[in-house]
Order: structure tokens, then sequence, then C-alpha cells
């Protein structure tokens, strides 16, 4: 009897407990705290709302006009009211205006970091860079109305925004998303598309792996062969990889971005504060080079851009000529690209090929080397110094570990955590990016036959959401090395835009969470209130979401 009447008491309390808390997230959906990203810290003000007005006056000064400047366009073009920005902001008037400060005196939240408070009054915007006043323009947007993204004028809307206190900067400084162009070629409108998305989420960058075995998707202009041949395959799987018969789709696939595309996109990117990682696959995943130059390979064969998944036996061959090949298109990547960190693939390079080869046997006895893993590293080793001498960094997929790891590249761990917990252990900075919380070409529940096709796995939002980038095995001191976590898009499975958003959305609305809220701001069902008020802006915004489950 007393432990049944335990039982109840347990279960009421437990009851109880979790009513309040729906009621406090509730509350918050209600005040229009529906962030995404959390912030780090909200106080409700006084009074409810500040109004924007047809006369409202953005204030700001030299340092902050950029984002002045983004803040009156967003304006102008969810409510058609065209804002005054007015300077110096000293010119002041203490009503009806938003102030955006940039200065590093007052903010104190890091470059990323940035304070807002609105009153019903005023909105003021304090950060210590333009990055910072970014975030909170960005915070400012999901505060309002949600027909606030919409891309033209909504008219009879209150724009109000909610009075609050914000303290706002991110647990770490690598929120990456990754977009695999080679398996399938995407407009760049999509690549521009996905850009946004990424700013609104305070994600800040992104990687594009621009070549593969299926396809060379960046303007080589010292090699032209690596588009007019590599760019363009026959066709393409149909179905999956595994099935018996393979089928194919007949239909030739293909396309490239010019040098200017890109350099369209990184501004593009920049503008947003993001950072685009180019990567260029070595000495694995090189059978579309192969195919424009054959004597980039092993065999002398003439190949032609595959046309099925999975690891391919053609890598590159490690003739100094090669080499030499790499690094000059390495500087024509570094031409468009100013990110300091590059990418280099690395990663499922298959040594078949080099362990039947009497010329790589020879080049491994001349450099002195044990074997085909110390001539990867030897490989990677001279792309490190090559980008180093050009004041960049190197970035590669955690097989560059194998065989020694160059003195100064940063480990991107896919394969689980191991690669990256080794890499900080030895003083490298570590990305992470395992498979198993990270990979959005993966499935997004056990029920597959209601997924659409993917490549396997299994990745449910929840585990994404519950990822925690710092593995428990690394010291504090170690711990510093992990610039923060990924998110990939694969595509061998994902043929256009709209089934990219479909794999991507919202495992990126988690991701972008993970790796901007402290662990002790996070909490899933407090995330899933948010994010349903967070889908109907992604809803505006024509984002082919997954619908979350009910
Ligand atoms: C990878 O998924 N091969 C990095």
């Amino acid at each position: 009897m007393k432990n049944l009447l335990r039982k109840l008491m347990g279960c009421s309390l437990a009851g109880l407990a979790i009513i309040s808390f729906a009621a406090s997230v509730g509350y918050a959906a209600q005040r229009g705290t529906a962030v995404i990203p959390k912030p780090q810290k909200i106080i409700f003000q006084k009074g409810y709302f500040f109004t924007i007005k047809p006369d409202t006056v953005i204030l700001t000064d030299k340092a902050a006009m950029p984002t002045a400047l983004q803040l009156q366009n967003a304006i102008a073009q969810a409510t058609g009211y065209s804002l005054t920005v007015k300077m110096p902001r000293s010119s002041v008037r203490d009503e009806n205006c938003i102030t955006v400060i940039v200065s590093s005196d007052k903010a104190n939240l890091g470059r990323e970091g940035y304070r807002l408070a609105v009153t019903t009054s005023r909105v003021v915007i304090i950060a210590a860079d333009n990055a910072g006043a970014f975030y909170a323009f960005q915070t400012i947007r999901q505060l309002l109305p949600v027909q606030f993204f919409s891309k033209t004028p909504v008219r009879g809307i209150d724009w109000k925004i909610p009075c609050v206190r914000i303290e706002d900067y991110p647990r770490f400084a690598w929120r990456g998303a990754m977009l695999d162009l080679a398996r399938y070629y995407m407009p760049k409108e999509f690549v521009r598309k996905f850009i946004d998305l990424m700013a609104l989420h305070k994600m800040n960058s992104l990687q594009l792996h621009l070549t593969d075995d299926q396809g060379w998707r960046i303007e080589i202009k010292k090699y032209p062969k690596l588009t007019e041949v590599g760019a363009w395959r026959k066709e393409s799987i149909a179905g999956h990889f595994r099935d018996k018969p393979r089928k194919y789709d007949g239909k030739p696939h293909g396309g490239f971005y010019t040098q200017d595309d890109l350099r369209e996109i990184v501004a593009y990117a920049r503008d947003r504060h993001i950072r685009i990682v180019p990567e260029v696959e070595m000495p694995g995943h090189a059978q579309s080079a192969i195919a424009a130059y054959p004597e980039l390979g092993n065999t002398g064969k003439k190949l032609k851009v595959s046309v099925n998944w999975g690891i391919h036996k053609n890598i590159f061959n490690a003739d100094e000529k090669t080499i030499l090949f790499l690094q000059d298109v390495l500087t024509e990547v570094l031409e468009i690209f100013p990110s300091e960190f590059i990418h280099i693939g690395g990663d499922e390079a298959n040594k078949t090929q080099w362990k039947a080869s009497p010329k790589i046997k020879a080049r491994i006895k001349e450099l002195g080397l044990k074997n085909e893993d110390e001539l990867q590293s030897y490989f990677i080793k001279r792309m490190d110094t090559f980008l180093v001498s050009k004041g960049r960094r190197l970035i590669g997929w955690d097989e560059i570990l194998e065989g020694g790891l160059a003195p100064n590249a940063t480990v991107m761990s896919w394969r689980g955590t191991k690669g990256g917990i080794a890499a900080a252990r030895a003083g490298h900075d570590v990305v992470m990016a395992p498979t198993k919380y990270t990979y959005f070409d993966y499935y997004q529940s056990k029920n597959k036959k209601k997924e659409p096709l993917a490549i396997g796995g299994c990745l449910p939002l929840r585990e994404t959401y519950e990822f925690e980038p710092i593995p428990k095995e690394l010291t504090a001191e170690q711990a510093k090395h992990v610039l923060g976590a990924q998110g990939q898009l694969w595509t061998e499975y994902i043929p256009n835009p709209k089934k990219a958003e479909y794999m991507g959305f919202p495992r990126y609305c988690a991701l972008a969470e993970l790796v901007w809220t402290k662990p002790e701001n996070k909490n899933y069902s407090d995330f899933i209130e948010r994010l349903k008020a967070h889908l109907k802006r992604l809803d505006i915004l024509d984002v082919n979401y997954r619908p979350l489950d009910k």
C-alpha cells in the first residue's frame, strides 16, 4: 500500500514537473522567443513589445554599417518600410529606433557574440564585430512574426519584437556544413539558398566537396580537361548501389562552377559571415581527374568518369609530376578561396593499384619509406608544406593520420571520434564529423520504408541534437583543439536540391544548436517546441524539410 502510494506520488510529481516545464516552454514560444540556436541567456524585460514602424530609424556608425544595411534591407523586403539609416548614431534619438553598435570595447563576448536589448521604445545591438551584430540580426529575425521571412512585403502585420535582453555567443568556432557537389552538380542558386539557411542558424563554415570519382566541378584554367572531360558522366545509378541487378538512369549528368561562379559564392557567403572551405580530393576519389589526364593514374588506361558509387581503385599515382600538378590546382584554388583552411580529402584511398605498381615500389624506396601508408602520408605532407608556404592550413579526413600526420594538419574525424581524439592528443586541431551523428545522408528513422532512399544508416534528429563534440577522453587542454563539428550532406542518393533540403533539415537545426549553445542551455523537448515555430519559417523560405514525427 505504502509502495503504491509512493509510486502514485512519484508519478504525479514527475507529471507536475513535466507540466510546468511544458508551460515554461509554451511561454517562451508565446512570447516569441522560439530562437534556434537557443541563445545562451534570455531575460524578459518589463513591457511587451517594440514595434517596427515605417518611421523607425536605424542608428549606426561606420563600423556597424554593413549589418545596419542588411537589417534595413531585410525590413524593407518583409514589411515594405524603407527605414532611414542615420549616422553617426550620436545624432541621438532614443525613441522608435534600432541602434547597431560595433565596438570592441563594449561587447566583451568575443567576435561572434552580441548583446541585444529590446524595450518598448528601442532596440540596441552591441557587438565586437559585424559577425556578432549579424547574429543579433538573425536573432531579431526569429523574434519577429513569422511573416518576416516573406520575400515580398506583407501588409497588416504588427512587426513586434518582444522586450528581452539577450547575451549570446557561440560555444564553438567551427559550425559547419558540408555539401557534396561532386556526386551531383547543384545550381549555384541552391548553394546561395543553402548559405542563407546556414546564416539563419548562425553557422559559419561551408565545405564544398568539389571533386570526386563521379565529377570534377571546379574550373582549373591550367588544366581545362578537368572540367571538359571530368565534369561529365554518362549516367547515374538509379535505385541503390547494392540493388541486384544494379540499375542506371541512362541520363548524362554533369556541370561545373567557373572560377567566377565560385568567387560569387565566396563573396555571398562572406557577407553572411560564412567561410567556404574548398575540398579537392587526393590521392583517392580521383577517377574524374584521371579520366581527364590518364598520366595521373597508375595503370595508363583510359578511364571514364565513374558512374558508380563506393570506393574506387583508381587513385592518383605519387609521381613528382602528379604532386606538382595538384599543387598547380591548389594554386588556382587559393586564388578563389580566401579560407585559411583548405581541405585535401585524404579519405578512402584504396591502395590496391599502389601495391601492384613497380613505379610506386620504386618511389617508396627512393623516398626511404616503409609502405604505401607512409607514401600517402608523404603525399599529404607535401601538400601541407605547400599550403603552409602560402599562409594556409591543410585539413583532411581522419585517414591522414595513417602513416603519420602532417605537422600542421587539422583532422576532420568522420570514422567516429577516435581519429579526433588521437589528433587532439597529439596537439592537432580537430573538427568532429562522425558518421553516427553528423551524416545527413543517413535515414531519418528506423522505418526506412517510409523514408526516401538513403545511403544506409539511421540518424534520427534527437541523436544529432544530443551529440557532444568534446570526447570525455580528452583533458581540458586537449579539448581546446576541438574546433567544433560539421554536418555532412553526401549526395550519392541526393540528386537535387529538394532532396538535399529534405535530408538536411531539420537535422541542421539540431546541429546548429549543438555547436552554438552550451550543453547546460540545451534541452531536446524545449528544442522541439521551438522547432515547431521555426519550421513555419522554413515553410515560408520554401525549405522541403522532413516533417517531425507525430
Ligand atoms: C567520407 O565519408 N568518406 C569522408
